[in-house]
């Protein structure tokens, strides 16, 4: 990293305080949580509701560590509310400067026709990415909003909440859910300390759809933004405090696609996923 980088990395609003990553055990998530430990020397609490995998997260991320960063495993369910009270309580008993949280975690369904979807899974995706990400701003914007000194709070929603996606009807519903909810809690909080943003990943190299049971070839995984690039997008926009972010040129193109054409778009969308042998 130049000096300079490293500088302004050092007098960002978060460094050297508390953060809380969501979906810390993989993708994302993992890198999110590997820049603020590296780069800003933040002690993160990384959750997911795996703890033996951030166990071994915690010996990779700290392994480099020039700031004096930490990693804290802390399994949690985001659909649990309570277990998100208890770690609210945790910080706050240890007296921590909470500064910057991440609702990551999130899920998918294989790519495939609605009337075609489990029901059970698209339940659980459905609470974890839309009731999880509610979930952790009811229990941390009210002690944020109140914060003398510059917060954030960064939900990653997906371009499937703005772009629909044929294949994804009930992931995408998911995250159209998180930017309604995101655009208008941000309406909310407009004028204080707190900022809030939203960030719209495009397709992301990571284990997302393979844990969905229909993992890609890799012909297409080859076109995606690695995680710890994605990663790099959303903390910088976090540290300039942007509002609203698409990320990656895919999500770009598909959002000007639809823009121009919001009914061809989604089928031709459908086309090409076929085509590609990806929509089932
Ligand atoms: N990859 C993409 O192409 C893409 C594109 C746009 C948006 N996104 C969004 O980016 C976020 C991160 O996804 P990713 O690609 O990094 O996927 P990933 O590698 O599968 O990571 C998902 C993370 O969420 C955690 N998680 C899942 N359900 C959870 C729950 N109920 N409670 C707590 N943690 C839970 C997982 O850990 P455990 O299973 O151990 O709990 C894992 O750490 C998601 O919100 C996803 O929708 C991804």
């Amino acid at each position: 990293m130049s000096n300079q980088k490293q500088k302004k990395r050092k007098k960002s609003y978060f460094a050297g305080e508390c953060a809380i990553v969501t979906g810390a055990s993989s993708g994302i998530g993992k890198e999110i949580s590997r820049i603020l430990v590296r780069d800003f020397g933040m002690m993160v609490f990384g959750v997911s509701r795996n703890l033996e995998k951030l166990e071994r997260i915690k010996a990779e991320i700290e392994s480099e560590n020039p700031f004096g960063g930490s990693f804290v495993p802390y399994a949690l369910d985001v659909t649990d509310i309570e277990s998100i009270f208890d770690l609210r309580s945790h910080i706050n008993t240890h007296c921590l400067n909470l500064r910057l949280v991440i609702s990551n975690a999130g899920q998918m369904l294989p790519i495939t026709e609605f009337s075609r979807e489990n029901e059970v899974q698209e339940k659980g995706m459905t609470n974890t990415n839309l009731i999880g990400a509610m979930n952790m701003a009811r229990v941390f914007i009210p002690d944020l909003r109140h914060s003398p000194v510059k917060v954030g709070f960064v939900f990653v929603g997906s371009i499937a909440g703005i772009v629909p996606v044929p294949g994804c009807a009930a992931y995408s519903a998911s995250k159209a859910g998180v930017k309604n909810f995101a655009e208008s809690v941000i309406a909310e909080n407009k004028k204080r300390k707190l900022y809030i943003g939203h960030m719209m990943p495009g397709m992301t190299n990571t284990n997302l759809f393979a844990k969905s049971g229909q993992d890609l070839p890799d012909w297409v995984r080859k076109y995606m933004t690695s995680a710890s690039k994605m990663a790099e997008m959303i903390v910088n926009k976090a540290r300039k405090r942007k509002k609203r972010c698409v990320l990656g040129a895919d999500a770009k193109i598909m959002r000007m696609c639809y823009r121009l054409n919001p009914s061809g778009f989604p089928r031709l969308m459908r086309r090409v996923l076929e085509k590609a042998g990806i929509y089932h």
